[in-house]
């Protein structure tokens, strides 16, 4: 069985922790798109893990874990995550594999990203700042580095020393500071020495594992409506956040997929800019309160609102969701009455799928159906029929307004916080 999981909102859905849950059904947990703009949060006992570039299946012992082709790569970053989970005792040796043709994030791509961001002003994206969009230019451009590069010395070398070169004009044109070629050329190669025993071509090796039947988990990052073709384009990432990228991003053909989980909160939530129809700054200011909502990556406070299952259920067909892991339900114990935004109204109509312009959907307006809270905690609850009723029914709810069956509920940050339906 091999499982596709993807964020079905705007990311920070908590599909670390659903990973490591599903990781015991897998062999093998791939990364395929994204950056270490991710960042993946796992609480195992006292202990809080939080991942930017490597699976969350490194932490079951035994399984491993693959970066693929996909992804953007900080390889000084990459480093300091590998030796941060060594010191904690988490063994990588022959468990991590990372793809030779996955694309390099150099500094140039950091410096673009902040400077870009500060000329758009008002009208920024509100990105990680970790150089992802001028990574994937570059890659779209044709002119980016690779993991190969980095593991032949001479010709990254050459090839950064022409990138420098331009990217520094470029940089100096918008106001900010030139890179020392020496500098980058030094962090990166002495990053890619430390990595050299963990790059390989990983479609030849996850090719052989699928033949030997091993069973691959594919680990989306970000959501569906931070995707560069279907999410709030321009308030987007830069990589296809949705199922289709689990291909591309690794070299395993869509025929092989048997199952497609999409991992949703019991809310919306939204970190950056652009818009968010359901937000709500009673349900923000009640979910801060509780310390609950800030970024895993840059600590910033998300933007928190009513579900969205208008949004949802385009996720749903985009993705080919066949089933939901729903999270964070403790987040709205307290509440008397909560929310679910079922279609939008939009210049005089009712719509049920978003508009793809993200100024159009500034226009939207939600049309809510109302249900009754819970008033009860249920970060204890391990059974559905266990839940308060009213629970119950709102899970059912946001299940069948999305269309699709409801297989994993989330309580609590902790793994054993988690129960099949
Ligand atoms: P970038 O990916 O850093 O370019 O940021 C583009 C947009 O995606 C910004 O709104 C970010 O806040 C958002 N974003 C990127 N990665 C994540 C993530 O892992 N969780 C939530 N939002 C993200």
């Amino acid at each position: 069985m091999n499982t596709i999981l993807v964020g079905a909102q705007w990311g920070d859905e908590g599909k670390g922790k659903i990973i490591d849950v599903l990781t015991e059904e897998a062999d093998i947990v791939v990364r395929s798109q994204g950056g270490n703009n991710a960042g993946h949060t796992v609480e195992i006992g006292k202990e809080k893990f939080v991942l930017h570039l490597i699976p969350s299946g490194i932490l079951r012992a035994g399984k491993k874990c693959v970066i693929a082709n996909g992804v953007v790569i900080d390889p000084v970053a990459l480093v300091g995550e590998i030796e941060g989970l060594e010191k904690r005792g988490i063994k990588l040796a022959n468990r991590l594999l990372i793809s030779e043709t996955a694309h390099l994030v150099l500094p140039y791509h950091r410096a673009l990203d902040e400077q870009r961001e500060l000329r758009k002003g008002r009208n920024k994206i509100g990105t990680t700042k970790r150089g992802i969009g001028p990574a994937y230019g570059d890659k779209a451009a044709r002119t980016g580095l690779r993991m190969i590069d980095l593991v032949r010395p001479k010709t990254f070398s050459t090839k950064l020393k022409s990138r420098i070169e331009e990217n520094n004009a470029i940089l100096e044109s918008l106001g900010g500071a030139p890179l020392s070629f020496r500098e980058v050329e030094k962090a990166y190669l002495d990053a890619g020495r430390k990595l050299a025993p963990y790059i390989t071509n990983t479609v030849v090796w996850l090719h052989g594992q699928l033949e030997k039947q091993k069973r691959i988990l594919f680990e989306g990052a970000q959501g569906t409506f931070l995707d560069i073709d279907f999410g709030t384009y321009p308030f987007v990432t830069s990589s296809n956040t949705t199922a289709g990228g689990s291909c591309t991003g690794s070299g395993i053909p869509p025929h092989r997929m048997d199952r497609v989980v999409g991992v949703m909160k019991a809310y919306t939530t939204r970190v950056g800019e652009g818009p968010l129809p359901t937000e709500c700054a009673e349900v923000s200011d009640m979910l801060h309160a509780m310390g609950r909502e800030f970024g895993a990556t840059t600590g910033r406070a998300r933007r928190c609102g009513w579900f969205d299952a208008v949004a949802t259920r385009y996720a749903r067909v985009v993705n080919g969701i066949d089933e939901l892991a729903i999270t964070n339900l403790d987040g709205l114990d307290t509440l008397m009455e909560i929310r679910i935004c079922i279609a939008y109204e939009c210049r005089g109509k009712r719509i049920a799928f978003p508009p793809n312009d993200a100024e159009e959907l500034l226009h939207c307006r939600p049309i809510y159906r109302k249900f009754a809270g819970w008033q009860r905690p249920t970060s204890d609850v391990r059974h559905f029929k266990k839940l308060p009723v009213a629970a119950q029914r709102y899970l059912k709810a946001l299940a069948e307004l999305t269309g699709a069956r409801l297989r994993i509920v989330s309580v609590g940050a902790q793994r054993e916080q988690t129960f099949t339906v």
